[in-house]
């Protein structure tokens, strides 16, 4: 069953004005994945190859992933914003509420131990907050009974490498997976 066919009552009942097939890209990962990640909205990448994260933060994440020892293939992988907004443009509020529900729904199939939430956009939406990430980032909280992380967006540690520590910290606590003070691939 495709994405769509799993949430079909959704799409049928999104409004037109938020959908465009040619931009759509879906989640991916294990449906029954304990860790959920949140991203904000697909990229020009993401839309050519119909899956999340595969551009430059994509790449980022995964060495980062891979840095701890993680495996992405094990992570369910989403994005507020299943569309993606023209121009690069930053998702509008009214975007973000027209595909809410759907991320609820994608919430109480997967059931994940753990959600992250990567940026400013999924972690403000997500924990109703209006403090920015950089103090929230890799404090647990609760909502609706579940686990909620924010974490630094992997596309802003690209901008500011300084924070790549931070996210690689982060995901280490999310995941479980200790410091073993082993040397880093992107150190070479
Ligand atoms: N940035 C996001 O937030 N999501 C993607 O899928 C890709 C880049």
């Amino acid at each position: 069953m495709t994405f769509k066919e799993k949430y079909g009552d959704f799409f049928e009942t999104l409004h037109p004005d938020y959908w465009e097939e040619e931009r759509f890209v879906p989640a991916v990962g294990p449906e029954d994945a304990e860790v959920m990640l949140v991203g904000e909205a697909p990229g020009a990448n993401e839309v050519e190859e119909g899956e999340p994260f595969v551009g430059r933060a994509g790449e980022k994440m995964n060495d980062v992933l891979r840095d701890i020892g993680a495996d992405r293939d094990e992570l369910y992988i989403t994005n507020l914003v299943k569309i993606r907004p023209p121009d690069n443009r930053d998702p509008k509020k009214e975007e973000i509420e027209a595909w809410a529900p759907l991320l609820e729904e994608e919430i109480e199939a997967v059931d994940p131990d753990i959600i992250l939430t990567l940026g400013n956009f999924a972690s403000k939406e997500m924990l109703d907050t209006k403090k920015g990430i950089s103090q929230i980032h890799g404090r647990i909280f609760s909502r609706e009974g579940r686990k909620i992380m924010p974490v630094y967006h992997p596309a802003a540690t690209l901008y500011d490498r300084s924070k790549t520590p931070d996210l690689e910290k982060d995901l280490r606590k999310a995941l479980g997976k200790e410091d073993t003070g082993q040397q880093k691939l992107s150190d070479l």
